[in-house]
């Protein structure tokens, strides 16, 4: 452990780092990824150029720091960013250059301010963040291979593609070993990398298993990016991929999972963000109180409909009325809402009102923004933090809601 007069040092520091934060931490994946270009094989190029990795780093050192005579508030953090490590096949033995590179960035951005003592704290003190990382990815590599998952990347074949809406596709995966698929829960995803020749480097990306747990094939659910400037790369490569094609998938991995309750459950999503929120309701059994809002900006690129409605209809048989007009008529099961933003119809305290209860765990994911309006409208219905559960479609962000 860091001896008081470090621990004194650190946080005496934290302050004046939290205000370079991101300077230090743009400069410090700058110098990195100049001198090793290999490691750009593993980062995801996009949430570098649009800073949310550098933000994300940034906000975890100095959380940590802040954090550091007492560890275990941060602890549920560091889970969630050690699940993606371990997608992304990160290893001890990155610790000690990023670490090498993290101090070099906090003396280039602070010059003299930074004098010997702050720059040996902030060593000591990385050394004890890296370990605790260290520790709970080896942890979960070994939780992954006992349940027959893998370390790393396996090859996959796309042996299958469904095209879900205008956007969206499904494709069946099937490991080409042809060994059994490790089980995991509903809303966790795969790491996916792919070769293209449209980059000189790998492609990484994150997608949810959008299909409960079956040993003989992964199901995942892409919407293409048609970027104003540039289209997506790795959606675009997998949509323009023909059946047969060849790419690599880690083990699954991820926290925002399901928690079977007695309590009311409500899925709110937002355009592709129904992903994880489908594969959750389809691994329900037997439970009355669900409730579905799926959000989207138009019929044509809504993907799901029809499995969710007939899963709230098994789920939540419609009755009286209502049992009527749902045999000629879509979502009429009370409990199942579909939004069009094009149509001017959003998630608001109005429509949530009748279907959020005191005790309702409520599970989100959708675009940023999307978020943190539904999270204001349950906070406006006083439904505690510590029931609301969300994901982010990247790196993880401070929610900017009220
Ligand atoms: C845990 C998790 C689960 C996820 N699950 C799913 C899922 O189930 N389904 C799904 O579809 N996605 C999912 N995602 C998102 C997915 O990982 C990718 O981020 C998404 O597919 C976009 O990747 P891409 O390579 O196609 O686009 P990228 O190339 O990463 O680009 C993303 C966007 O940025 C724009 N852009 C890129 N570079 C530039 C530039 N230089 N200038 C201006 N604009 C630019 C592109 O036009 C595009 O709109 C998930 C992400 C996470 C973290
Ligand atoms: C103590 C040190 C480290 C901290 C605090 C840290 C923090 C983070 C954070 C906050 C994220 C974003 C997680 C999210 O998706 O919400 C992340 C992702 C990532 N980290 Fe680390 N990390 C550390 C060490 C490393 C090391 C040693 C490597 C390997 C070189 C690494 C590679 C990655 C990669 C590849 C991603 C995914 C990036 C992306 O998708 O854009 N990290 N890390």
């Amino acid at each position: 452990m860091l001896d008081q007069h470090t621990i004194d040092v650190i946080k005496s520091t934290v302050p004046v780092l939290e205000v370079h934060g991101l300077a230090i931490t743009k400069t410090f994946y700058s110098n990195l990824f100049k001198d090793n270009p290999s490691l750009l094989n593993i980062f995801n190029h996009t949430n570098q150029e649009q800073g949310r990795q550098q933000n994300a780093l940034a906000n975890t050192v100095y959380a940590a720091a802040k954090h550091i005579d007492n560890l275990e508030p941060i602890v549920p953090v560091v889970v969630q960013i050690a699940h993606k490590h371990r997608s992304l096949g990160i290893l001890p033995e990155h610790y000690p250059i990023v670490g090498q590179y993290l101090l070099a960035a906090i003396k280039e951005v602070l010059g003299d301010a930074a004098t010997d003592e702050i720059l040996d704290a902030w060593g000591k003190a990385y050394g004890v963040i890296a370990d605790i990382f260290i520790q709970v990815e080896e942890d979960l590599y070994k939780a992954t291979e006992s349940n027959g998952g893998w370390r790393s990347f396996k090859s996959f074949k796309i042996s299958r593609k469904v095209v879900e809406s205008d956007l969206v596709t499904s494709f069946y995966l099937t490991p080409v070993d042809g060994s059994n698929l490790p089980t995991y829960k509903p809303g966790q995803y795969v790491s996916v990398r792919v070769s293209s020749p449209e980059s000189e480097y790998l492609l990484n990306r994150q997608y949810t298993l959008s299909q409960p747990s079956n040993s003989n094939e992964f199901r995942i659910s892409v919407k293409r990016e048609n970027g104003s400037v540039v289209n997506g790369a790795v959606s675009n490569f997998l949509h323009d991929a023909a059946e047969g094609t060849l790419i690599e998938v880690s083990a699954p991995a991820g926290v925002f999972t399901y928690e079977p309750t007695t309590a009311p459950v409500l899925f709110i999503s937002g355009g592709i963000g129904v992903t994880p929120l489908n594969t959750m309701l389809q691994s329900i059994k037997n439970k009355e109180n669900v409730t579905f809002i799926q959000c989207a900006r138009n019929e044509k690129v809504l993907a799901f409909r029809e499995a969710i409605a007939k899963k709230m209809d098994e789920l939540n048989p419609p009755k009286g009325f209502n049992k009527l007009l749902s045999s000629f008529k879509k979502d009429k099961n009370p409990n199942h809402k579909v939004l069009f933003s094009d149509q001017n119809v959003y998630v608001n305290a109005e429509v949530l009102r009748s279907l959020v209860f005191a005790d309702t765990q409520v599970y989100i994911c959708g675009p940023t923004p999307f978020m943190e309006a539904a999270v204001n409208e349950l906070r406006e219905l006083n439904i505690p933090n510590s029931q609301i559960h969300y994901e982010f479609f990247g790196p993880a962000l401070q929610l900017g809601t009220k």
